[in-house]
């Protein structure tokens, strides 16, 4: 069904999970400012202390090791490694320490570098709206690929661009929380740029194994009648095109979106379509998008402005307690989605994240049973399986997400993970998800 030597993973990200934030000289994160905010995140929680791994990361490496799961992708946070523009020893020491105990646990480090922690004061010099920020994180790269490189199996410079852009400064409800609408379109550029200058950094270095993560999903029109399709192809080129086209075919999907972004675009593009050993998809859902109707649309609690040529609908499927709609089948289409538009321009695919949100009961001797996740995982694993029978070059699958954590604008409300956190006692819990994936693992390499 998978493919001899299929990558098994869970993933997570710094600010979600690490705490520690002012600890051992870690600067300040734009996530840092934007919690610190009142009525921004749900119950006002913050990332200060979250799981707790900057000083439980041992417990959960041997989790992830009992497990069983081959690759652990994590995030390196950019103000713990250079906080104001000085390298900082003692953050780097730390992933240092991570690494050394992954390895020693037969685990292959797959490191994120901006995980949308951006330093907060390169976002008070414009952040990934101005172009010093990309060179910024190329030096950044470099420094972590020289002290991790030699342990490091898989890289990914940028997880989620889009998300950045939309929630970070198009609608404003994730940090830096700015409301620029379209205006926010040169954080696109800027961000794929920066990836391009960290790819050839890590190269420099005599880094392999280097890809990105980024968000995809297969959208479909609310109907045949074309101004829906039309809708579907605006919509599509927007959230997947845009990110994915500049990266795999060195060019816009479309010259307005081109002409919309900053500096020498043609010269910058070259740098983004370095090529790439792996592809990214992180999948969650799919979209179903018809034509405007004029009516106001909240997507992840973020109000869309008027005028949008395409309008979001609501997809008939069951939902996770997040809300999100479940459709495995859409996790095949949009793999195939990819291996139809870019054929053997697109390198082998890895999954970088998959998971679901559900309000799991607390944890009764020792048991937390989430069936719920563990149906969630085997039926898109299954899609996944169909994809690869189709033809498609997929390599590894990151569970989203080892533990719970904290899930940004909706704070520790929405569990992810795969063990469960008792944020008052720090104390984890293997979920039922845990034990099904570690027999999955087992049975399936
Ligand atoms: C992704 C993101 C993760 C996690 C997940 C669940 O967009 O990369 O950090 O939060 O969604 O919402």
């Amino acid at each position: 069904m998978f493919p001899e030597g299929f990558l098994w993973g869970a993933a997570s990200a710094a600010y979600q999970v690490e705490g520690a934030v002012d600890e051992d000289g870690r600067g300040v994160s734009v996530w840092d400012t934007f919690t610190a905010r009142p009525g921004v995140v749900r119950d006002g929680d913050t990332g200060r202390v979250a799981c707790d791994h900057y000083h439980r990361y041992r417990e959960d490496v041997a989790l992830l090791r009992d497990l069983g799961v081959g690759a652990y992708r994590f995030s390196v946070a950019w103000p713990r490694v250079v906080p104001a523009g000085e390298v900082n020893p003692a953050g780097l020491d730390f992933y240092d320490r991570l690494v050394d105990e992954l390895v020693g646990a037969g685990i292959a480090p797959a490191v994120t570098l901006f995980h949308w922690d951006l330093p907060q004061h390169l976002e008070d010099a414009g952040g990934w709206l101005d172009r010093d920020t990309p060179h910024r994180f190329a030096e950044y790269a470099a420094v972590v690929a020289e002290r991790l490189g030699d342990r490091v199996t898989l890289w990914m410079p940028l997880n989620e661009p889009v998300v950045v852009t939309m929630f970070g400064y198009a609608l404003g409800s994730h940090a830096p929380g700015r409301t620029l609408g379209f205006e926010a379109l040169p954080t696109v550029h800027h961000q794929l740029l920066g990836h391009g200058l960290a790819v050839q950094a890590l190269r420099a270095a005599g880094c392999s194994g280097i890809g990105i993560a980024n968000n995809h999903a297969a959208v479909s029109p609310a109907s045949d009648d074309p101004a829906d399709v039309d809708a579907a192809d605006s919509y599509r080129t927007l959230v997947n095109w845009l990110f994915s086209d500049p990266i795999l075919r060195g060019e816009y999907p479309v010259p307005e979106l081109a002409a919309a972004m900053p500096g020498p675009v043609a010269a910058d593009l070259k740098v983004i379509s370095e090529p790439l050993d792996f592809y990214g998809v992180n999948y969650y859902q799919p979209t179903v998008v018809g034509a405007p109707t004029g009516k106001e649309v909240q997507v992840e609690g973020a109000l869309l402005p008027a005028g949008l040529p395409f309008e979001p609908r609501e997809i008939d499927a069951p939902k996770t307690d997040f809300g999100w709609p479940i459709v495995p089948s859409g996790l095949r289409d949009t793999v195939l989605m990819f291996t139809e538009r870019y054929g053997d321009d697109l390198p082998p695919v890895y999954i970088t994240e998959s998971g679901c949100s559900f309000h799991d009961p607390d944890p009764v001797d020792g048991r937390v049973p989430d069936q719920a996740r563990v149906d969630y995982h085997e039926s898109h694993l299954a899609a996944l399986a169909e994809a690869i029978a189709a033809g498609a070059d997929v390599r590894g699958y990151f569970a989203w997400s080892a533990t719970d954590n904290f899930e940004w604008a909706a704070g520790y409300a929405e569990r992810f993970g795969l063990v469960h956190i008792d944020y008052r006692t720090q104390v984890r819990t293997p979920k039922d998800s845990y034990h099904w994936y570690r027999d999955y693992i087992r049975a399936n390499s």
